[in-house]
């Protein structure tokens, strides 16, 4: 198939993202020719965690300008677009209906067509945008909702291997920023502040490590975090500078050791069921940002032979390039969806 120059709109969470890429339908790589995100994260600071409702708001506001920058940055017209792709979940669900809708009239309006994509799958296929991976590839994608080993089979063909049980890590962080007062976003301000400390200070849990399979769980982590800290606070009535950071650190090398330890675990389990030569172990997710972890996840690549594929940090997090490429990958396979497409808050890959 020829190139097609795909719009990509997301909307899932709190940032309202529009991209332009020209990609080949199947095709691993494409050209990024525009890409806008806009954060809400000012919105939702006083509230100490993303609002749903308040989300939904900024979205149907923002999706217009958003879309509008990034035609423009692209010296493109709608005109100029061959397809319109849209994150029709899993999220929060007013936040997907503001995207969903919005694609819908631009779909009607235009007669181009539509393309309703699974938020995980764009996350999940992020490696194959920038890197020429072949199908099947391991990825871990981990963020601030998710956290799972998927095999990738195909663009719109998963085998899910394991993931957490109770929280995402990207919620564990942002959770234990709040707790800390180190404001959100709370990956970045945990990491940030963690540079300072000594990962040995506190003995923190490793939690499911006991436990065969790939599945992890984050919220025991993020409690015995929390009584750290309460007891410091009931003996001296607060924390000091150098134990906050200590905490951050020690805190984010236990996420790091038991994700290294389960994707030890994905590697082995996907060896089992696919021969090939070199496989790839990709991650993806606002989380795969952070350097520690990212370090670790390599680490454990290069133990089991495995090729890494990390994207750049913009594609890691929530963004419309991942959703427009879902959509080309999709296209190779199947036609567009009906304007009938509805908006998903679940939606299991
Ligand atoms: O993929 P993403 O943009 O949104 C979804 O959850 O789908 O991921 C956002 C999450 C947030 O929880 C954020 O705190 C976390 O990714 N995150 C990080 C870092 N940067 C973002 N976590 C740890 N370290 C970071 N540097
Ligand atoms: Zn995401």
């Amino acid at each position: 198939m020829d190139a097609r120059i795909i719009l990509g709109l997301e909307s899932s969470c709190d940032d309202t993202a529009a991209a332009l890429i020209r990609a080949r339908p199947g095709q691993p790589v494409a050209e990024i020719l525009a890409a806008r995100v806009e954060g809400q994260d000012a919105l939702h600071a006083a509230f100490g965690g993303v609002v749903p409702e308040i989300a939904a708001r900024a979205h149907a506001e923002r999706l217009d300008r958003v879309t509008e920058a990034a035609l423009r940055d692209a010296g493109l017209t709608l005109g100029a677009v061959d397809a319109i792709a849209v994150t029709a979940g899993p999220g929060l669900i007013g936040g997907v209906l503001s995207g969903v809708m919005f694609a819908k009239g631009l779909a009607a309006a235009t007669g181009k067509p539509l393309y309703g994509v699974n938020h995980l799958a764009g996350h999940a296929l992020t490696p194959r945008l920038t890197e020429p991976v072949a199908f099947p590839y391991l990825a871990l994608l981990v963020s601030g909702g998710h956290c799972q080993f998927l095999i990738v089979e195909g663009p719109e063909r998963f085998t899910r291997l394991g993931g957490t049980i109770d929280d995402a890590p990207g919620e564990a962080f942002d959770k234990i920023a709040k707790l800390l007062g180190l404001g959100q976003p709370g990956g970045p301000r945990v990491e940030a502040e963690a540079r300072a400390g000594d990962p040995a200070a506190f003995d923190l849990p490793r939690p499911l490590l006991d436990r065969p399979g790939c599945d992890l769980s984050f919220s025991g982590l993020k409690t015995a975090v929390r009584r750290a800290r309460d007891k410091r606070v009931a003996a001296r009535g607060g924390i000091t500078r150098a134990e906050r950071a200590d905490l951050c650190v020690s805190f984010q090398a236990a996420v790091a050791e038991t994700l290294a330890e389960k994707t030890h675990r994905a590697c082995a389990a996907f060896r089992g069921r696919h021969a090939v030569g070199t496989p790839v172990l990709a991650v993806a997710g606002g989380v795969a940002a952070n350097g520690a972890i990212r370090a670790a996840l390599r680490r454990v690549a290069e133990h089991e032979g495995f090729a890494w594929v990390a994207p750049p940090l913009a594609l890691c997090t929530d963004n419309g390039a991942m959703i427009a490429f879902a959509a080309a990958e999709a296209m190779a396979a199947r036609g567009p969806d009906a304007l009938d497409l509805s908006a998903r808050p679940r939606w299991p890959l």
